[in-house]
């Protein structure tokens, strides 16, 4: 079944099509973040001005046309309000227009459900690090089936504490994996770490490590910033891991994509005998053919959403939402 996936959620308008679970096209327009961080009214104006030419690219890439798509579907949420409203309306005017069914997909789990395919995994421990999100998850199958969020951030998410930094330190770019760069020639100062039970918390280690710029080496500052938080992630996982009967460990969301990120996990699963997988970086940033391939499962299993109901949600909890 053809089914185009249109993701709205943040910076990036993305419009993926999927059939069977492969993926024809996965293209994206980003909206470049300045210092002063993402504008609601801003972004949700390049998406306008950029949804167009994305989804031509995309059925172009894909070597089709409007015709031969069979279901349409959009994030819901969690996400930017004005964004998500731009996916919204681009995907129910599609469907409106084609006469075909369309479905409502959870961004979170949108994520994690590519990283699992890609990685080939079945019942994973799911450590989900992005801008908005940082979560430790797992399926439960009751009262619906669901990712059971086993740990999660009490504040920010990893991604938004490391661009955070990162613009006050006026790198450039403002981005976590500028502040990978500089962190490779860095050592450990002393940072806050805190980790409660499965729960962990960012905001006094950006406090701390924002409060050293200009005073410190930002080597050193990058190196730190990044390390306490990523053992952080870690020490959460590793306590979800002995708590469950999960072999698997599956990295995903922007922040997966980070190298230092992978070889810590990777050291855990090899030290535990672990499987750990996660997709290839396009499908860890935020991406259209996420949302379509979820889609395409919900709407092969008759779960599609009538137009009317078709809404977004900004706080959509991964949690809340039901896995087919
Ligand atoms: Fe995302």
């Amino acid at each position: 079944m053809k089914v185009l996936g249109i993701e709205s959620s943040a910076h990036t308008f993305g419009v993926g099509i999927v059939d069977k679970g492969r993926v024809l096209a996965n293209e994206k327009s980003m909206y470049k973040i300045t210092t002063a961080g993402m504008i609601p009214a801003e972004v949700a104006d390049f998406h306008i001005e950029h949804a167009a030419g994305v989804i031509d690219n995309a059925l172009s890439k894909a070597n089709l046309s409007f015709d031969d798509i069979q279901g349409v579907c959009y994030t819901k949420g969690p996400g930017i309000g004005p964004c998500l409203q731009v996916g919204q309306l681009s995907a129910k005017t599609i469907a409106l227009n084609l006469g075909v069914k369309i479905t409502t997909v959870n961004h979170c789990v949108a994520h994690i459900e590519i990283a699992k395919h890609f990685a080939k995994q079945k019942d994973p421990i799911a450590l989900y690090v992005s801008g908005g999100n940082s979560q430790i998850l797992k399926i439960k199958k009751t009262p619906h089936k669901h990712y059971h969020v086993l740990g999660e951030t009490f504040d920010i998410g990893v991604g938004n504490m490391l661009d955070n930094f990162a613009r006050s330190a006026k790198l450039n770019p403002a981005w976590g994996s500028t502040v990978a760069k500089y962190a490779k020639d860095g050592r450990y100062l002393d940072m806050p770490y805190t980790v409660k039970g499965m729960d962990f918390s960012f905001t006094g280690l950006l406090t701390r490590a924002t409060s050293l710029i200009g005073k410190e080496k930002i080597e050193d500052l990058c190196f730190s910033i990044q390390e306490a938080s990523f053992s952080m992630l870690c020490e959460a996982l590793e306590r979800a891991l002995m708590l469950t009967k999960s072999k698997e460990i599956c990295a995903c969301g922007g922040v997966a994509q980070s190298e230092r990120l992978r070889s810590m996990l990777s050291e855990i699963a090899k030290e535990h005998n672990f499987k750990f997988g996660y997709a290839p970086d396009q499908y860890n940033a935020d991406n259209g053919a996420m949302i379509a391939f979820v889609g395409e499962r919900n709407l092969k299993g008759k779960h599609h959403v009538p137009l009317e109901k078709c809404t977004i949600d900004q706080k959509f909890r991964t949690d809340l939402a039901t896995v087919y």
